[in-house]
């Protein structure tokens, strides 16, 4: 296997050059991989049996978004009433922080958690038997 974030495929259909990441076997539920390629750096995240891939370029201030805490969206709890309960972790929906200045991203769409109008540049992945792919354009 070549080394991860080198161009090792070309899909014919699409005529985009593909970056291998790894192997399936080589992540664990929760696990990220930064790869680069030609000059950008792109966070290839396993979560909860898929993979997703976002460039790691914080819409904030370019910090490295894709390299920081995993954790779930904080939600606050309200009563029928609208009064405020308290706060607990979402059961669905999961973010990454971005260590400088704590953007949050939502894992599976790559939006921004506080305007979902922002979103990270995403790449689509392939998997060909074990060997995990980023299509990059
Ligand atoms: S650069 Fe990411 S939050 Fe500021």
């Amino acid at each position: 296997m070549e080394a991860p974030g080198h161009v090792a495929a070309f899909d014919v259909a699409t005529a985009m050059p593909e970056i291998l990441v790894g192997t399936t076997s080589q992540f664990a539920d929760g696990d990220r991989r930064i790869v680069a390629h030609d000059g950008v750096e792109i966070g290839v995240f396993c979560w909860q049996g898929r993979f997703y891939a976002y460039r790691n370029l914080c819409l904030h201030q370019g910090g490295p978004a894709c390299e920081g805490l995993i954790m779930h969206k904080v939600e606050d709890v309200l009563a029928p009433d609208r009064t405020f309960q308290g706060q607990r972790f979402s059961p669905d929906e999961v973010h990454f922080v971005c260590p400088w200045h704590g953007y949050e991203y939502d894992l599976r769409t790559g939006e921004c958690a506080a305007d979902r109008r922002l979103r990270l540049r995403s790449y689509p992945v392939v998997l060909r038997g074990e060997e995990i792919y980023v299509a990059v354009t």
